[in-house]
């Protein structure tokens, strides 16, 4: 990843912007439809562009296809199986090989009735809880290419593992949290990142689902967990919604204190040339904030200060206890700032955002990009992607320009955009999550089915959604990332509500495909 930026970096200093807009395009044949008026003037793309459906199956423009690599329930050995509702991916090559590797997917949450059979009414029993606790958490998966060129699981691979909310994970930090030093599990894991040093980031998002959440102000429950999971385990909410690092080859894992709590979306890293990195990440609530992790040590994301951002002023403003007497007044050590990093970072004066979804370097201008899904009660609909722009381009700053790359709407044909990914080119994809309930009805009629879109960040076209594909009913597609030769685009369909990808009457299953063809090759260049 580093490379790559460094490559782009390169290659854009030497023609500017404009100049790899040229060179990028000039590459690519074929033609958009519509938009008569302005045809002569648009570069041109490899592929038509679908227009939206809802129909019960993965539709794609021509120029693409997909093949399935691993599904929910799917052994991956003689004792674990893959997990439920699949979300953020990664690939790491093995021996350099790019057709070979382990592919790590998020679980981000379960299906009761797939899973545990429950039907809905009675109390679950502590089999069907712990049959649910096995399939979130994530998955470490050899794949391989076969000779026709798509993905195969390589199932009884020995590096082949699950990690989920049974399985021991300890705190990265040098205090107790809530007692403890290590926490039983790990959930709700919803997209993620990678770490200059080849291991990845998994985050915690709705943590509250499992075991609920604590009023600070009682010491009480605030909420019990959706999941009846509290009936049989009696887990404290204080050791979810992290951010937790994961070493593929040996399945090693640790949750990282310092970057915070809340229902981390995702998280992108930066790294600065003596080692120190950079953290950006979102917690995906109404009304919650951006933040911002600066390490103080060299290839390591244990120790460092944490800041949250005031969008208005343009301001990283510091969550270190030492600095803010209004910290000193309310929480009794930097520890508990990190457990309960929202309410410090609303004591400072954090900006309220639309649920800060996905986050990423883009990889030429060194700006972060940050999807805003949607904030209905503040009549946000459709969500818009945040463009952070830090000062003189160094990520060590504590100010920077805040402002709406894209915003969703009947306009530019896409809402509620979460998941992004960058492209060997520089260019963006971005998938939707438009909620079941609302899909196919009033302010989102004519969305229809949660899709994902390509935006070309250079040319004509630039920062306009193209859409490539249109997942099956009532999911939403989670989790792109490309091979490491970008002949493939990694991505998930997340709890299908229709009866994907068997038909009939079976149940919907959540799966991970791989995205090919030569309209994919063509962007890639
Ligand atoms: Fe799990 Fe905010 O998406
Ligand atoms: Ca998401
Ligand atoms: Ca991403």
């Amino acid at each position: 990843m580093k490379e790559l930026q460094s490559d782009r970096r390169a290659f854009i200093k030497f023609f500017g912007r404009a100049g790899v807009a040229a060179a990028s395009m000039s590459i690519i044949p074929g033609c958009i439809p519509g938009a008569k008026d302005t045809e002569s003037s648009l570069p041109k793309l490899p592929f038509e562009p679908i227009a939206p459906t809802d129909v019960d199956d993965l539709v794609l423009a021509d120029g693409f296809n997909y093949h399935i690599i691993a599904k929910v329930g799917d052994q991956i050995n003689a004792t674990e199986m893959f997990g439920d509702q699949n979300d953020y991916t990664a690939f790491k090559a093995l021996d350099d090989n790019p057709n070979d590797g382990l592919l790590w997917v998020n679980h981000e949450s379960t299906t009761p009735s797939l899973i545990s059979n429950y039907d809905g009414k009675s109390s679950k029993t502590k089999e069907q809880v712990e049959l649910e606790m096995d399939s979130v958490g994530g998955s470490i998966n050899r794949i391989r290419k076969n000779k026709s060129g798509q993905w195969e699981l390589v199932k009884n691979d020995p590096l082949n593992r699950r990690l989920h909310a049974r399985t021991p994970i300890p705190f990265e930090w040098d205090a107790p949290i809530y007692g403890k030093t290590e926490a039983v599990g790990t959930l709700a894991n919803c997209a993620g990142g990678l770490t200059p040093w080849g291991t990845i980031l998994t985050c915690e998002e709705n943590y509250h689902d499992y075991f609920g959440e604590r009023n600070y102000q009682t010491g009480e429950k605030l909420q019990e967990g959706f999941f009846q999971w509290e009936k049989h385990f009696d887990h404290p909410p204080e050791h979810y919604g992290w951010v937790v690092e994961v070493n593929l080859e040996t399945g090693e894992a640790k949750k990282l204190i310092g970057l915070g709590r809340c229902a981390h979306e995702a998280a992108a890293v930066h790294q600065e040339e003596n080692g120190i990195c950079v953290v950006y990440t979102g917690d995906d609530k109404a009304d919650e904030c951006i933040y911002k992790f600066i390490g103080s040590e060299p290839n390591s994301l244990t120790k460092g200060k944490l800041y949250v951002a005031d969008t208005d002023n343009g301001k990283w403003v510091s969550l270190d206890i030492t600095e803010q007497p209004i910290l000193q007044e309310n929480f009794s050590d930097q520890t508990e700032v990190l457990v309960r990093m929202r309410d410090a970072a609303k004591l400072v004066g954090g900006t309220p955002q639309n649920r800060p979804e996905d986050v990423e370097i883009d990889p030429i201008t060194g700006n972060i990009f940050m999807t805003l899904t949607n904030n209905v009660p503040k009549g946000d609909y459709h969500g818009s992607i945040l463009k952070i722009a830090e000062r003189d381009n160094n990520k060590l700053s504590l100010e920077f320009t805040a402002e709406t790359f894209m915003a969703g709407g009947q306009d530019t044909g896409f809402s509620s955009p979460d998941n992004i990914v960058f492209d060997k080119q520089g260019n963006l994809w971005f998938c939707c999550d438009v909620s079941g309930a609302s899909m196919n009805k009033g302010q989102y009629d004519k969305f229809k089915n949660n899709g994902l879109h390509y935006v070309p960040m250079s040319g004509p076209n630039a920062g306009k959604a193209f859409q490539v594909a249109s997942g099956p009913l009532f999911c939403e597609m989670t989790g792109p990332s490309f091979s490491p030769d970008y002949s493939t685009l990694f991505i998930c369909v997340q709890h299908p509500g229709g009866h994907w990808p068997h038909g009939g009457d079976s149940i919907a299953r959540s799966a991970v495909i791989g995205i090919q063809g030569k309209a994919l090759d063509a962007l890639m260049g």
